[in-house]
């Protein structure tokens, strides 16, 4: 079977700095990926080169058999290539049930157009609650985005991907500020939404990467340095070397 998203030979300068050089990498449908690396590692600008935010100088980037280099962001998501943000891009005055029926709706507007308005509506309307109702976020949905709290609204961002339907999602620290139990429930909202959605999950917190991921892929100055089972990752020397003995046994 031929993996769901499949990067190769991925390059990226900025003026004279090498950011990314040579990135291949694969994710299998269903998969959960841990990408992880010390600051400055390279991290976002793949996640940017691979939505579409950022045109990457070499290499090619394949998403469920089809290349998407020339795609911009919008077509790579309506194909099923959904990123969230390290800096959250809400909608402060919107309501956060509001905010989730224009993402619902952008979706639904993609893929269901021959059904007509009202069933768009409507279908997107259904799926908003659902996304709710499994978030624990429901009696929140009438409050403004900017006066929900942290959590919630580190939640409310994730949600906002899940609305578009998403075949793989690209999560960039959704995790950070967030406590452990936080941390874990709000991976657990995507699991319970669809358990067949790929993840790449950027995540500076090794316990939940190495708790929640099949595979880790470890970057370092631009380069991945190793990709393997969060076991065989967290033994290797090279990775041990580049977070200086951070990593317990
Ligand atoms: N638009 C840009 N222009 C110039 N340099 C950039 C730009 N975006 C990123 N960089 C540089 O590219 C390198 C990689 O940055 P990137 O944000 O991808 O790292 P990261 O692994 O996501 O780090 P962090 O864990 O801190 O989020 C850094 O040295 C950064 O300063
Ligand atoms: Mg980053």
């Amino acid at each position: 079977m031929s993996a769901l998203l499949e990067i190769s030979g991925i390059g990226k300068s900025f003026g004279a700095v090498r950011v990314l050089s040579g990135i291949s990498l694969a994710v299998s449908e269903g998969e959960t990926l841990g990408l992880i690396g010390p600051n400055g590692a390279g991290k976002t600008t793949l996640f940017n080169v691979v939505t579409g935010f950022l045109r990457a100088d070499a290499g090619q980037v394949r998403f469920a058999g089809a290349p998407v280099d020339r795609l911009p962001p919008a077509e790579r998501a309506a194909r099923g290539l959904v990123r969230t943000f390290q800096k959250a891009m809400v909608f402060p005055a919107l309501s956060l049930r509001e905010s989730l029926a224009m993402a619902a709706r952008q979706r639904a507007g993609q893929g269901l157009r021959w059904l007509g308005a009202r069933a768009c509506h409507q279908e997107s309307a259904a799926r908003v609650e659902r996304l709710l109702a499994e978030s624990g976020l429901a009696r929140h949905g009438g409050e403004r985005m900017a006066d929900l709290s942290y959590g919630e609204q580190r939640i409310a961002d994730l949600l906002m991907a899940l609305a578009l339907e998403p075949r793989l999602l690209l999560l960039d620290e959704p995790t950070a500020g967030l406590s452990q139990a936080e941390a874990e429930r709000l991976l657990g909202i995507v699991r319970r939404h669809d358990a067949r959605t790929a993840i790449v999950l950027i995540a500076h917190d090794i316990d939940i990467v190495f708790n929640h991921c099949d595979r880790i892929a470890v970057m370092h100055l631009g380069q991945l340095l190793r990709t393997g089972t969060p076991q065989a990752v967290r033994q290797d020397a090279a990775v041990r070397a580049a977070y200086l003995g951070s990593l317990a046994d």
